[in-house]
């Protein structure tokens, strides 16, 4: 914020302050929400951001926790004055209050200026993540996940090596880390930095030695040649571009009598299901089907149980009698 900005805020808490509408320090403020509403949105009307700052500003105070909205105003009505630190600072609160909806901060008119700003950039990632992390997480996605039920499907052995290829969070890489035990390794692999940060701290939170957090770049997993017994992808190979080159990165990962484990979202369409993967990268079990075959995979076991996407198992062709 710069300093005149501050003398301007100041000034109009000062006269605010006089009139009997800002309580001292650690008082509750005296003026009622409704009145602080009316008055924010008549300066908001009158394109007057720093009198809506003072409003904003007072009524978070009235809001009883961190309110996800109270608190966005702020930034909003910060970053329309070019207050671009203290704008950064309130996205970060609003953030740990609970938005997670990342395209409503990047699509909006307040922080248009901001858009290229690294602050800005950070602070936006935070809230895509935080958002991220909740749609992997959630309990409601064990109702179409039924991660017992693939976890019991799988039947992973103690001491099988894993590699689960885009680990995400860890949601099934933390359940493989348990079912293949202490002798067992779990190479959880993935392109982000934030997700391998999370698990590998929650691994660790949870007793599990045995997963191996590896980051990559996007066309290489990165596998131990021949070193794999099972590699898993949940939710992932529709990100690959060329999944045929990709399926045959993955074979040479493959130890013998090794499988590739695919479990993807089925094709439907947007307005069916308005979450999953965009248009562009929706694919089918048949594509799929064909990716594997260039690296010699076919499909050995077919599971039908989930209602969101398809499970398949593939295996090395000449291994398949
Ligand atoms: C939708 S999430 C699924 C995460 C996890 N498999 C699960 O089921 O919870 C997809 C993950 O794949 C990662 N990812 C995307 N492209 C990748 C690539 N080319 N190589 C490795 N990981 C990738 C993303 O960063 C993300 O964490």
């Amino acid at each position: 914020m710069s300093r005149g900005t501050v003398a301007r805020l100041v000034s109009g808490v000062v006269l605010a302050t006089a009139a009997g509408v800002v309580p001292a320090l650690g008082q509750a403020p005296t003026t009622p929400a409704s009145v602080l509403e009316q008055r924010l949105a008549a300066a908001e009307a009158a394109s007057d951001w720093n009198a809506a700052l003072a409003a904003a500003l007072l009524l978070d105070e009235h809001a009883e926790q961190q309110h996800v909205e109270s608190l966005y105003r702020v930034a909003q009505l910060h970053a329309r004055l070019g207050n671009r630190d203290a704008a950064c600072e309130y996205l970060e609160r609003v953030s740990q209050a609970g938005l997670f909806d990342v395209s409503r901060v990047r699509r909006d008119e307040a922080f248009a200026a901001m858009r290229d700003d690294e602050r800005f950039k950070a602070a936006t990632r935070k809230i895509w993540f935080r958002g991220y992390l909740w749609l992997l997480e959630r309990p409601e996605r064990d109702s179409y996940q039924q991660p017992e039920r693939v976890m019991a499907t799988l039947a992973f052995r103690p001491g099988e090596r894993v590699a689960d290829v885009g680990a995400g969070s860890g949601y099934f890489a933390r359940r493989v880390a348990k079912a293949v035990g202490p002798t067992g390794i779990v190479w959880a692999i993935d392109i982000g930095p934030e997700v391998l940060a999370y698990l590998d701290q929650r691994a660790r939170a949870e007793g599990l030695t045995n997963i191996k957090t590896q980051q990559v770049e996007r066309d290489d997993p990165r596998l131990p040649t021949g070193g794999v017994d099972t590699i898993l992808m949940v939710d992932t190979l529709h990100y690959i571009k060329d999944r045929g080159r990709y399926a045959k990165t993955l074979r040479a990962g493959l130890a013998p009598g090794g499988r590739v484990v695919v479990i993807d979202f089925i094709f439907k369409p947007i307005e069916e299901r308005p979450w999953g993967p965009p248009p562009e990268q929706k694919m089918s079990r048949e594509e799929v089907d064909a990716a594997m075959a260039e690296a010699g995979l076919v499909p050995v076991r077919v599971h039908e149980f989930l209602t969101e996407q398809f499970f398949v198992e593939y295996r090395a062709r000449e291994e398949v009698r």
